[in-house]
C-alpha cells in the first residue's frame, strides 16, 4: 500500500478538524510558515496538530496557552516578596516550545509594572530545509541536522522509517535515504537551508515589537550564564524522560544562572491534559529550598533540595 501525506495548508486544516485519526497522517513540518499573524480558532488547532507530530529530542513540541498559569500564579507573588520594586526581573523559561506559554507570563509581569527582560528558549527552536535541485523533494532537518522528513509533492517520509504496512513508502524511503538524503546533507552543511522558526506567530510578533521579550535558542544542560531571578522549566525534566542521575546534571548546572535569593519553577504537565504538578524553589545561600507545591509538586523534589 501507498500512503502520501499531507503537503497543503488546506490537508491540515480538515485533517485538524476531523475526529482523531487512528495512525496521525504524515504532516510536512514546513507547514508551520504558513502560520503567520493573527490567528483563528482552527488555524491554532492545525498549528497545534502540526507541532505536536514534530519530534525534539526526549520530546515533542507542545505547549499552549494558560497551560502553565497555575505555577505563574505563584511565581508573581513571590517576586513581588522577594525583590525590591526597582530591580529588573530577568526571567529565563526553558524549553519552551513555541513560546507561547511564555507570551502569557510575559504579559502578567509586564502588567506589574516592573523592569523586565524575558528570555524563552528552546532547543529545537528550528527547522531547515534543503530544497533538491529539480524542485520535487525537500529534506528537512531538525536544529541540530538530524534529518526528519523528506517532502515530496504528494508524499511524506518520516526519516525515521515508514510503516511495515505501507510497502510503497518503505521503497520510496530506502531509495530517498540513499540518494536525496546524502545531497541534502551537503547542501545543508554549505548553508543552503531555509530557517523555519518554531516559535508561535505571536511569539515571534511580541519579541519583533518588545525588547524585553527574546527568543532563542538555549541547552538545559548547558544553559547561558545569566544570572536570571527566575528560571523556569517545565515538562521537560521529568521522570518519565530522565533519570534522577541526569536531572541532578542538568539542575548542577541550571543552579549557577540563578540569582541569589532567585526562583526555579520545574514541573510536569500530563500529556495534553491540564494537569500540572510543579514546585517553586529558591535559590539560597548556593543551595535551593522549597517555597511551594502545585499539586503534588516537582517528582524529583529531594534531587533538587539535595543538590550542592
Ligand atoms: C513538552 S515541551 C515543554 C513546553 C513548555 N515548557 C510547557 O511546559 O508547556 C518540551 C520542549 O523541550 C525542548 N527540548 C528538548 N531537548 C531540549 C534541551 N536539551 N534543551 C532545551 N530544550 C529542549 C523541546 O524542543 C520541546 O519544545
Amino acid at each position: 500500500m501507498l500512503r502520501f501525506g499531507i503537503v497543503t495548508r488546506e490537508g491540515l486544516l480538515e485533517a485538524a478538524a476531523a475526529a482523531p485519526a487512528k495512525i496521525a497522517p504524515a504532516v510536512a513540518f514546513p507547514l508551520v510558515e504558513t502560520f503567520t499573524g493573527t490567528l483563528s480558532e482552527s488555524e491554532e488547532e492545525a498549528l497545534a496538530f502540526l507541532y505536536g507530530g514534530i519530534p525534539a529530542g526526549p520530546s515533542i513540541k507542545l505547549t499552549w496557552r494558560e497551560r502553565l498559569r497555575a505555577i505563574d500564579d505563584i511565581i508573581l507573588p513571590e517576586i513581588e516578596r522577594r525583590f525590591a520594586r526597582e530591580r529588573t526581573i530577568r526571567v529565563h523559561d526553558m524549553a519552551a516550545s513555541n513560546a507561547i506559554s511564555s507570551v502569557d507570563f510575559f504579559e502578567q509581569l509586564a502588567a506589574t509594572g516592573r523592569a523586565l527582560s524575558y528570555l524563552a528558549s528552546d532547543f529545537y527552536d528550528a527547522l531547515l530545509v534543503v530544497s533538491l535541485p529539480g524542485g520535487r523533494w525537500r529534506v528537512v532537518f531538525n536544529a541540530e541536522g538530524e534529518p526528519l522528513q523528506i517532502v515530496g509533492r504528494r508524499m511524506v517520509l518520516a526519516s525515521a522509517g515508514e510503516r511495515k504496512r505501507f510497502p510503497v513508502n518503505r521503497l520510496v524511503h530506502r531509495w530517498a535515504e540513499g540518494r536525496l538524503v546524502p545531497k541534502a546533507r551537503a547542501l545543508l552543511a554549505a548553508g543552503k537551508a531555509e530557517r523555519i522558526a518554531l516559535f508561535h506567530p505571536e511569539a515571534l510578533a511580541l519579541a519583533a515589537r518588545d525588547e524585553r521579550f527574546r527568543l532563542g535558542r538555549e541547552n538545559v544542560f548547558e544553559p547561558p550564564r545569566g544570572p536570571f531571578e527566575v528560571v523556569k522549566i517545565v515538562s521537560f525534566l521529568s521522570p518519565h524522560r530522565f533519570d534522577r542521575d541526569t536531572v541532578r546534571r542538568a539542575l548542577m548546572a541550571i543552579t549557577p544562572t540563578i540569582a541569589e535569593g532567585g526562583l526555579l519553577a520545574v514541573g510536569r504537565t500530563q500529556g495534553t491534559g491540564d494537569r500540572l504538578d510543579a514546585s517553586l524553589f529558591a535559590r539560597e545561600g548556593g543551595r535551593l529550598v522549597w517555597v511551594a507545591d502545585v499539586r503534588d509538586g516537582y517528582a524529583y523534589k529531594d534531587v533538587v533540595t539535595g543538590l550542592g
